[in-house]
């Protein structure tokens, strides 16, 4: 459970200790004030009930959209410019080390003088490696332990600068031969080395010269950016917020063109608007979400335009595509298959 600290960061002990002041008190007030809000509140955890906050900030716009704060930024907490007294962050599992030194980095830089940061950590193989760059990044930390979760409270940013954490990724278009330099995060999907079932939609994938073209959940942009070298006119989506920077960055830095777009699935793109719609679709998504993914995309393909989608061999969403348009298998190698939706 996300509990706020026990002793909230900035509060101050009643100056009136007085037996009688404290019953005067009692009568009029509740036994158990609220929690104070923090002022900001870092990846909502949706297993836990969430903690009251003035600000949401998230950089997965999808598990955002499922906060209630009076504000809400997409982003890391590195883009949070206004400063904090009380900050909640999750330490979700599967989130890389070096993102948890970047984020908790950020937060003691927006914590007032005086302010405290409590980290809320529920998967215990992390737990030890996550106190140990807490105690690096800040003077004062504090462990409470209870209900499945360590939370650590935290005092007095040591102001160690933020580590790098972007990785230089070089890759070849199969098709064309031209090279390109990718910068990618740890976190992010293939982020070492481009996808082998990426690297397959690539080569499958007929002419999308001149056309078009949708790349549904970019991550850093390869798929978009190498059809946008194919001569494509490109539009990259992504629910990330890392993946559209990284994405957008990547683009400029290969002297490419194309759109890139923060939002979950096509939602706000108008219908029937692209001939080309190809994605390495984000299959853990489940199958509600996928269903309404595919959907989408063509939704937005024009008539007599295509899809084409890179999965793993073994599974079947034909039984799905089929209902949306005609299917064919395009290619199968090392376990994947890449799939063709032609809209009618
Ligand atoms: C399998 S990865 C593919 C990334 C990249 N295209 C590649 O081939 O390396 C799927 C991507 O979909 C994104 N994603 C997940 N759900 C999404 C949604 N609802 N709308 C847009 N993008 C989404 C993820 O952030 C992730 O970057």
């Amino acid at each position: 459970m996300n509990r706020p600290p026990s002793r909230p960061p900035g509060s101050t002990r009643s100056s009136q200790s007085s037996q009688s002041s404290q019953s005067r008190q009692s009568s009029r007030r509740p036994r158990t004030a609220a929690p104070q809000p923090y002022d900001i509140c870092y990846r909502i955890d949706r297993g836990s009930p969430p903690p009251r906050c003035r600000l949401a900030v998230d950089y997965d716009l999808i598990r955002l959209a499922e906060v209630t704060a009076p504000e809400k930024l997409c982003g890391e907490l590195s883009a949070v410019t206004r400063p904090g007294e009380r900050i909640f962050m999750n330490a979700l599992p599967h989130t890389p080390m070096s993102q948890l030194e970047l984020d908790f980095s950020a937060a003691g830089r927006l914590l007032r003088p005086g302010g405290g940061l409590r980290v809320a950590v529920r998967d215990p193989k992390t737990v030890r490696r996550i106190g140990k760059l807490l105690r690096a990044a800040f003077a004062e930390v504090q462990v409470d332990r209870g209900d499945g979760e360590t939370a650590y409270f935290c005092r007095g940013w040591r102001g160690a600068p933020a580590p790098a954490n972007t990785l230089a990724l070089s890759s070849t278009d199969p098709r064309s031969g031209r090279a390109f330099t990718l910068a990618t995060r740890p976190g992010l999907f293939a982020y070492s080395e481009v996808d082998p079932g990426t690297r397959l939609l690539l080569d499958a994938i007929g002419d999308v010269a001149e056309c078009r073209t949708l790349d549904l959940g970019c991550g850093y942009g390869i798929v978009g950016l190498t059809a946008a070298a194919r001569g494509a006119r490109v539009t990259l989506v992504d629910s990330d917020a890392r993946a559209v920077e990284l994405a957008r960055a990547n683009l400029a830095a290969n002297g490419l063109a194309g759109e890139v777009l923060l939002q979950d699935g096509i939602s706000g793109l108008p219908a029937a608007s692209f001939e080309r719609v190809l994605s390495n679709p984000p299959t853990h998504a489940g199958s509600a979400k996928l269903q309404e993914l595919f959907a989408g995309m063509l939704r937005v393909t024009v008539p007599g335009g295509w899809v084409a989608l890179v999965v793993r061999e073994r599974l079947n969403y034909e039984k799905w595509l089929c209902e949306l348009g005609e299917v064919r298998r395009l290619a199968t190698a090392a376990g994947y298959k890449v799939l063709e939706i032609r809209k009618g």
